[in-house]
């Protein structure tokens, strides 16, 4: 073969080679402009596309806010701040602060109270927002940069308001490029307490890591709840973190008294058995200081954990007792409130992973139904539909999976029913290999996001969304808007 034919040949080669790849990376440029509501394809879930009837109305996000028109119950301004500050037992670190800490003020509220929060950005130069995790709230109010709201540049401010409508454990965090600003400490709890509080001692126990570093409502190491014998606790633990962790107590029974604000059927009673706190979600234990000194929460282990009892009192150690329990058969049934049998859509939400260019960059990643990023499924909903979804896990990672402004019930894992209390969930953690069946009324109108909380791998891509017939929004993600919610 001549020299010259060689070349042609290597030269056709490396174009036959290249070609597709430059196609496949060409095609995964996102634009930098990009409404929430053209992102991917409509999935009707077998219902219909389109609102029905003539006299349907457009609505906007922005129509879709809390009350206006009367003065708060509470109000508290939130300052969001990129600077350096101490982490007790860890030390400086720099990140997100509220009001010069992280996380941020604890917000607890009464059920039924109009609620106020102004977000100031002083120096967040991406942008900031406030979502309320887990609140199931006005569309408006929801905070996700690009989708129901600009982020809030330095020297901007927002105002959120809602009714603190459901007594409950929840978080709050930024939902503009989540996930370097929720990491980086953007965050803080919300307590709303029912209407008649119980006379226990309460306390959040909110974890979060700081470079890789874990603490417990912004510290590392044990820490102590003084409580009298006899006198009964809630922790409200709180996972902030990318990952689930486990709790348990030691010293004591516990009881799970409710779990991602919604209250347990009948909690039966748990003794060397841990719960599983899924990454984002939020798990109240109920527990008694005992007569012969204190009891301790443990964390995760790692020096992380409560103790709680009279002052100078030690705990046992802190141990990881192994069983975990599960909450598909833990408590007692109760009425639903629906009927999940009569779905009037049933979606599924496959979450794979594979080989690809995303935005212009080779790599691994996650599928939802076998579609990559932003060509995700829009799971379209009629306010009033009873909705069935499939979760299903085959990427080789545990996700812990969030829809925003719902809870949803769960029926089955792998096929099992749920026999147990009703268990209302924001936060599911869906571990490889699982299969989730779980239903809910579309009562809330919106867009909301319907993501994985391990927030890198939303930046991945793990991201779809809940849309509503007849509801759309004016705003839009990308570069051209510095709105990147993940
Ligand atoms: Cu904790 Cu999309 O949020
Ligand atoms: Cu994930």
């Amino acid at each position: 073969m001549s020299g010259r034919r060689r070349t042609v040949i290597a030269v056709a080669a490396a174009v036959i080679l290249v070609a597709p790849l430059a196609f496949l990376w060409q095609r995964s440029l996102l634009p930098s402009s990009m409404s929430a509501m053209d992102m991917g394809y409509v999935d009707a879930g077998g219902g219909a596309a389109m609102p029905a009837g003539h006299h349907h109305q457009e609505r906007s996000v922005s129509d879709l806010a809390g009350p206006r028109n009367r003065p708060p119950d509470f109000r508290i301004e939130l300052v969001a701040r990129k600077e350096r500050f101490d982490v007790p037992g860890v030390g400086q670190v720099d990140g997100f602060t509220l009001n010069h800490r992280s996380p941020g003020p604890e917000i607890r509220v009464r059920e039924g109270q109009l609620v106020q929060v102004t977000l100031v950005n002083e120096s967040v130069p991406d942008g900031a927002t406030l979502h309320w995790h887990g609140v199931d709230l006005p569309n408006a109010e929801d905070g996700v940069a690009g989708v129901t709201q600009d982020a809030v540049r330095v020297g901007q401010r927002f105002e959120y308001r809602f009714v603190a409508e459901h007594p409950g454990t929840y978080w709050y965090h930024s939902h503009q490029v989540s996930h370097e600003q929720v990491k980086g400490g953007l965050l803080g709890p919300l307590v709303i307490l029912p209407r008649t509080a119980g006379a226990e001692t309460d306390t959040v126990a909110l974890l979060h890591s700081y470079d890789k570093h874990r603490t417990v409502s912004g510290r590392n190491g044990e820490q102590h709840v003084t409580a009298p014998a006899g006198r009964t606790v809630r922790v409200r633990v709180i996972n902030t973190d990318a990952g689930p962790v486990r709790a348990w107590v030691s010293g004591a029974s516990y009881r799970i008294q409710s779990v991602d604000g919604r209250d347990v059927h009948e909690p039966g009673e748990l003794r060397d058995t841990a719960t599983l706190v899924t990454a984002g979600g939020r798990v109240d234990l109920l527990l008694t200081v005992p007569s012969n000194g204190a009891a301790r929460v443990g964390l995760g282990g790692g020096g992380v954990s409560l103790v709680v009892g009279p002052e100078g009192t030690t705990a046992p150690a802190d141990a990881d007792p192994g069983p975990t329990v599960d909450l598909l058969g833990y408590g007692t049934p109760a009425p639903l409130g629906f009927d999940p049998a009569r779905a009037s859509r049933s979606f599924r939400y496959d979450i794979g992973r594979r080989p690809a260019f995303v935005a212009g960059k080779p790599g691994l990643f996650w599928t939802i139904n076998g579609h990559l990023f932003p060509d995700m499924p829009m799971f379209t909903v009629t306010e009033g539909d009873v909705v069935r979804m499939t979760i299903k896990n085959h990427s080789g990672q545990v996700h812990p999976m969030h829809l925003h402004g719902h809870h949803v019930l769960v029926l089955s894992r792998n096929g099992t029913a749920a026999t147990g209390s009703p268990w209302w969930t924001d936060s599911l953690n869906v571990a490889d290999g699982e299969s989730y069946e779980v239903a809910f009324v579309a009562d809330n109108p919106g867009i909301w996001m319907d993501h994985c909380h391990n927030l890198p791998h939303a930046a991945q891509g793990l991201v779809a969304h809940l849309m509503y017939t007849g509801v759309s929004t004016p705003y839009r993600v990308g570069e051209d808007h510095d709105n990147e919610p993940e």
